[in-house]
């Protein structure tokens, strides 16, 4: 069987001029997983440590599995508070000392020592258009806005929930007719798209902090597509 980049350990790899050891990545998970196996299906250059999740029956676990990734399971129901959990999670991932902590639909709300312990470290994906619409039901809160443009941001995690330094986003319109799931179904398409190209950028070195913390990425400009000034026109 051919060996997948993220299955390799100790690579090094070139990059404009530069040359990184690979870096290594763990992938938090609830549930579903869709978002880690975009990032598994992508084929990244990283080393993929493992996918731990707070959730046993997480049905991401078996796709996993599946794709030849080690998977724990710390679960939040075996911990009395928040910041108990929190330091059980906290000794697993420091056990396997990744590089970057990849919040992939992980449905826990992480405690600001947990956060603090690593800055700059954990990245998440968030289905809106932060800073509108952070926590719970975005695409529920969406339709009752009446926005004509939602999305999917990825962004460092930062002790406010849902307020971190924003790597990238991308937009999809909001369509006569949407209902929560149609909504939900055509963001995850984008989101599928935009978390693996974070995780390129982030694991390249290729962000970087300007000194009011606004993420910038190295080499890249706003792509346009057609070539026109505007990303998402309405049409008559
Ligand atoms: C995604 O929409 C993610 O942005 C949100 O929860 C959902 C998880 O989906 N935080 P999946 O588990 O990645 O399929």
């Amino acid at each position: 069987m051919p060996v997948k980049a993220h299955q390799c350990w100790g690579l090094s790899f070139a990059f404009p001029g530069v040359t990184l050891i690979m870096q290594s990545i763990v992938i938090l998970i609830s549930g579903r997983g869709s978002n880690m196996e975009a990032i598994l299906d992508a084929g990244l250059r990283l080393n993929i440590k493992a996918v731990i999740s707070n959730r046993p029956d997480a049905l991401g676990l078996k796709s996993a599995t599946r794709h030849g990734i080690a998977t724990r399971v710390v679960d939040h129901k075996a911990y009395r508070s928040r910041e108990a959990f929190d330091a059980a999670l906290g000794a697993t991932i420091d056990q396997l000392a990744p590089d970057y902590i990849v919040l992939a639909g992980f449905m826990r709300v992480l405690t600001p020592a947990f956060v603090n312990r690593y800055p700059r470290r954990i990245v998440n994906i968030h289905p809106s258009l932060l800073p509108a619409f952070p926590g719970l039901h975005t695409h529920r809160q969406a339709l009752a806005a009446g926005v004509k443009i939602h999305g999917a941001t990825v962004h460092f995690v930062t002790p406010d929930l849902d307020h971190g330094p924003i790597i990238v986003q991308a937009a999809v319109p909001v369509m006569r007719g949407d209902d929560e799931a149609a909504l939900a179904q055509r963001v995850l398409a984008i989101e599928h798209r935009i978390y693996p190209q974070a995780l390129t950028w982030l694991t390249a070195g290729r962000i970087a902090f300007t000194p009011n913390d606004v993420v910038e990425i190295r080499g890249i400009g706003v792509s346009l597509g057609s070539g026109d000034q505007f990303l998402l026109v309405p049409k008559e």
